[in-house]
């Protein structure tokens, strides 16, 4: 017999060795949530191992992602008080300014990323600013605009605009060039869907929309044309590195992109994948590191060459055990 694939899988040093596709700690982004305050830590019922920190805790916690080699995080803002236009999000005194200017000036060789939405920081929870019950596309541009620019300027690497108005790319890279912050970057959520695994997120970040739903601004998740589009107009709008999310529900959509794009790109995997595999493991009807380890490898086989995930410490941890 002339093909006998298990040739190569006959022993782990040529598994090993013809392996295509591999997970490093580099590529790995850790999503952060911060609360105003000093000292502050609250467990995220809904997010085992998560907990919602403030700035202080927030470099703590970067000190321990760089010893382990993640690449970076992406902070997320949980704010004490919220009003009817979100406009805490843009306020250099907030948690995530905050944040970003310890990060910064510690130094720590982390990418830092700042989620750019106003659905934390509004008192209905939608991702803009309403117009009666609608959520107004291009009243809330110059807003979020405003948002990308605070944070870049307290020292974000990458902002990451996750409300799904259309321009929003745009606007936040012209704010960002008007400015003189020509240096920093976009990571776009291109291809958001309006999903049922962001609910534990939403319990995290207190950010449930408090009427109706996201579907008029986020993406139904059975278009995959309409997607690549999405990812297009990004690209064509500036972005630097497009993101899908969720990804395991994604991930035709990132084998596809990445035929289609060369721009790297980015997959979220979200707070739900990671309460079903929470959940599942707790049962003991999945082991859990290898469960975990296989999805990640399935979202960086279909062509993700950045992973934010809940996990990023842990699977880091992981990742150098396997190596000594
Ligand atoms: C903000 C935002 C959400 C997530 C990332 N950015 C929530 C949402 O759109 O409702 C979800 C992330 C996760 O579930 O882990 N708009």
């Amino acid at each position: 017999m002339a093909d006998r694939p298990r040739r190569l899988r006959s022993r782990p040093q040529l598994r090993n060795l013809v392996r295509e596709s591999r997970l490093d700690a580099a590529s790995l982004l850790a999503p952060l949530f911060v609360v105003p305050g000093r000292l502050r830590r609250e467990p995220i019922e809904s997010l085992p191992g998560q907990a919602r920190l403030s700035p202080d805790l927030v470099l703590q916690e970067a000190r321990r992602l760089t010893e382990l080699g993640v690449g970076g995080v992406v902070l997320f803002g949980v704010p004490d008080a919220k009003d009817d236009l979100g406009r805490g999000a843009a306020d250099p005194a907030g948690p995530v300014p905050e944040a970003l200017r310890l990060l910064r000036s510690s130094d720590l060789p982390l990418v830092l990323v700042a989620d750019v939405c106003l659905c934390e920081y509004t008192i209905h929870g939608h991702c803009g600013i309403l117009n009666g019950v609608e959520v107004d596309n291009d009243l809330s541009l110059p807003a979020l605009a405003d948002v990308g620019l605070a944070y870049a300027q307290a020292g974000a690497d990458l902002v990451a605009p996750s409300a799904m108005m259309d321009g929003q790319v745009a606007a936040i890279r012209s704010r960002l060039d008007d400015s003189g912050l020509v240096q920093t970057g976009i990571m776009a959520y291109a291809c958001k869907h309006a999903s049922a695994f962001y609910a534990p997120f939403r319990d995290a970040a207190d950010s449930t929309p408090a009427f109706g739903d996201r579907r008029s601004y986020q993406m139904d998740p059975a278009n995959a044309r309409e997607a690549m589009r999405e990812m297009a107009l990004d690209q064509a709008e500036g972005a630097d590195v497009l993101m899908v999310k969720p990804a395991l529900t994604s991930l035709d959509l990132l084998a596809r992109a990445r035929m289609r794009f060369d721009l790297p790109l980015a997959a979220y995997q979200v707070s739900g994948e990671l309460a079903m595999l929470e959940a599942a493991s707790e049962r003991g009807w999945l082991e859990r590191r290898p469960a975990a380890l296989e999805t990640l490898l399935a979202i960086r086989r279909a062509g993700a060459d950045i992973i934010i995930t809940y996990l990023a410490a842990e699977v880091a941890s992981w990742l150098s055990e396997e190596q000594r």
